[in-house]
């Protein structure tokens, strides 16, 4: 159940509208999202990722690039539960992992799927109607105590507490996070004589490691693709204009892909 979050008391849905008793009301946008992000809980006008790297991210992701991702979570799942699950996609993007892990899943499954960026959860509202998205951060989740069975954390920010607060007792984490080669051969390119090898940190406060698989490979990715693949990640803000050109000459790229998914429990 969602909770206002003014009040904290829950919501209710009727019509377009979410309202809670104390007659705090959040419209429901015609995309289908609802925004139950407080403006003096935003640290900027439009927080989290821009509708540039919104974009980005969509174009690649429909190429399946990182199909073998999801269908290593989804497996996951579908060999560890048989019951109906309700699933925290916090920090969701464009929806690409959960909307796909809720149709392979063979029970029922309900989405929540949450990102700070309101470009991205348009993009994930628009794409599956039978589940809600909202804008809101992961650090101040508008959910009550233990309502998730599972929590998706993928390429996004740790929020120990939130997530502990969130997650039922026999519920799990799934973390993904970049394995030490992952894009190095894009790294290779954008920061010449200092590459560095990812640290994988297999650490989150206040949950214990259940189980770790790697999940790693090579993709060969054309021009346009890999100017989507830089503009989705990090690299945006950190390299320098001169270096975002070593690109130009590239027509295409063999990449490594190389991913850690680490499930965690309480
Ligand atoms: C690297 S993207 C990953 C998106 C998605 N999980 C995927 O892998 O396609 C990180 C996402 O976290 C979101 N984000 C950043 N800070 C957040 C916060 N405090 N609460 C919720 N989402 C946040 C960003 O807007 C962005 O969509
Ligand atoms: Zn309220």
């Amino acid at each position: 159940m969602l909770l206002c979050p003014k009040c904290k008391k829950p919501l209710e849905k009727r019509l377009n509208t979410f309202r809670c008793e104390d007659g705090h009301s959040y419209d429901i946008a015609k995309e289908g999202y609802v925004n139950l992000l407080l403006p003096n809980k935003k640290n900027s006008l439009l927080p989290g990722d821009n509708k540039e790297m919104v974009s980005a991210r969509e174009q690649f992701l429909n190429k399946d690039y990182y199909a073998p991702l999801k269908d290593e979570i989804s497996n996951y799942i579908n060999s560890h539960y048989n019951k109906e699950l309700s699933l925290l996609d916090a920090g969701c993007g464009t929806g690409y992992y959960s909307i796909h892990i809720k149709e392979k899943y063979q029970y029922v499954m309900r989405i929540l799927g949450i990102d700070i960026s309101k470009f991205a959860v348009q993009k994930a509202a628009k794409k599956d109607k039978d589940d809600l998205f909202c804008v809101s951060s992961m650090f101040d989740l508008p959910t009550e105590d233990k309502c998730f069975d599972v929590i998706l954390n993928i390429f996004s920010p740790k929020a120990n507490e939130s997530f502990k607060r969130v997650l039922k007792d026999d519920g799990i984490l799934i973390q993904v996070m970049p394995g030490e080669n992952h894009l190095i051969e894009l790294k290779e390119i954008l920061y010449k004589d200092r590459v560095y090898k990812n640290d994988v940190e297999y650490e989150y406060e206040g949950f214990n490691l259940k189980d770790k698989m790697e999940v790693s490979y090579s993709i060969k990715v054309n021009k346009d693709d890999l100017m989507h693949l830089f503009t989705m990640t990090p690299y945006l803000y950190k390299t320098k204009i001169e270096d975002i050109k070593a690109l130009d000459d590239i027509n295409d790229l063999d990449i490594t892909i190389d991913f850690i998914v680490a499930i965690w429990g309480k």
